[in-house]
């Protein structure tokens, strides 16, 4: 069968030949539909984040996925039936560990887990993987042609619990939300911010110049677009208002700290983005001070386990459908594969906020389909 890997740092992704894997009890084999590519594959293609399974020199990558469950194998998944499959699995030299026991892979340390496509792990860009029954995320088959966003949503759903768990202890009602960045990531949390969470007032944080499609997609979804080269977000409060939210997908170092100056009292942000080493100067005592008499929060949040896939499902078919096809913006096959990744030959120093340089400002997501509907 077909795959498409990577030398990490070394290479552009390319098509490979691998055999079709046998599913062990317990797995079912899966025939791939489409697999989403984000900003972490451009880290991993770049060599900055993640890596290769032991003893491989390549990786197949693709952690966002959909396909059509070919082999139940006795597990109790029915074949014909849409699935996603989750991203972390247990280390290859061990069954289990508490983190999968509890349900909660997404809250293992380093070295705990491993991620498929990301690192230590076989990806999902491959014509067929095997994969554990209770990995494999069922989906309805009306929604499998969007199947793919399952995960990024899940990472979206998982930082709200984790955001809204910081303010559990009081009564919080968010009005105002800032969304930091206009990738695939910012731009569908905006989706969710404006449409299922149905928040008051939403921003966009971006660096493009109009005209541009991510700047069109968050004013129709009734989201204000600001230009952090016009508006530093730690002049936000000021020029618009202070955030009860901030979400960051950026990857911008800065931005971490920056988020506390934008935040209203009693806000809290979440920070989703994985920056390159980066040494700059912060008020360390202003921010402690801020964060501390302003009762605000920061919260790093990454990937996302079963229980965020699912309500991830829900979203995807609560949000509008447009939304999914103004943010896709082109989704080839093996033949034309390197038009799924545009970002990957060009890259930017590293440290200096996101990995990748965009060469064409009108791709936002891309997808690989392997087989059709
Ligand atoms: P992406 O497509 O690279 O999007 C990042 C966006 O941020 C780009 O649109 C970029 O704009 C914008 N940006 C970067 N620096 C900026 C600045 N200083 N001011 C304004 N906008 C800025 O990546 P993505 O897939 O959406 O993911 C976003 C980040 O989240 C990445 O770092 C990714 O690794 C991370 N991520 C984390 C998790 C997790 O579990 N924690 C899950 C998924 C993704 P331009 O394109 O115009 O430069
Ligand atoms: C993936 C997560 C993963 C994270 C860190 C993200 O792009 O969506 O599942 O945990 O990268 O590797
Ligand atoms: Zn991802």
């Amino acid at each position: 069968m077909k795959a498409i890997a990577v030398q990490p740092g070394a290479g552009i992704p390319e098509i490979v030949e691998r055999p079709v894997p046998e599913p062990a009890p317990g797995e079912a084999l899966v025939r791939i539909h489409r697999v989403g590519v984000d900003g972490t594959d451009y880290e991993v293609i770049e060599g900055s984040h993640g890596g290769v399974p032991d003893g491989d020199e390549r990786l197949v990558l693709g952690h966002e996925a959909v396909g059509i469950v070919e082999d139940a194998n006795g597990t109790a998944l029915e074949e014909g039936q849409y699935v996603v499959p989750t991203v972390r699995r247990p280390p290859a030299d061990v069954e289990t560990n508490d983190y999968f026991e509890r349900g909660e892979p997404d809250m293992a340390p380093e070295g705990e887990y491993v991620e498929r496509g990301i690192v230590g792990a076989h990806g999902y860009m491959a014509e067929y993987i095997t994969s554990p029954a209770d990995t494999l995320v069922p989906i309805p088959a009306d929604l499998a042609e969007w199947g793919f966003l399952v995960e990024p949503i899940s990472i979206t759903e998982k930082a709200l619990e984790h955001m809204y768990a910081t303010r559990s202890a009081f009564d919080w009602q968010p009005e105002s939300a800032l969304v930091l960045g206009n990738g695939s990531l910012g731009l569908l949390t905006v989706a969710m911010f404006t449409t299922t969470l149905d928040y008051d007032r939403v921003y966009c944080l971006g660096q493009r110049d109009r005209p541009d499609p991510s700047i069109d997609i968050i004013e129709r979804l009734g989201a204000t677009y600001i230009d952090s080269r016009e508006t530093p977000l730690s002049e936000i409060p000021a020029a618009y208002e202070p955030m009860d939210i901030v979400y960051e997908a950026t990857g911008y170092a800065k931005h971490a700290f920056e988020s506390v100056d934008a935040l209203a009292p009693n806000g809290v942000a979440a920070l989703l983005g994985v920056p390159a080493d980066w040494s700059f100067e912060i008020d360390g005592g202003r921010l402690h001070r801020e964060l501390v008499l302003h009762n605000k929060a920061i919260v790093g949040s990454v990937n996302s386990n079963r229980d965020h896939f699912e309500a991830a499902v829900d979203t995807l078919a609560a949000l509008p459908k447009e939304v999914f096809e103004t943010i896709t913006t082109g989704i080839y096959g093996l033949e034309a594969v390197d038009h799924a990744f545009p970002k990957a030959t060009t890259t930017v120093p590293a440290g200096h906020g996101s990995t990748t340089v965009p060469d064409d400002d009108t791709t936002i997501k891309t997808a690989v389909e392997f087989t059709g509907i």
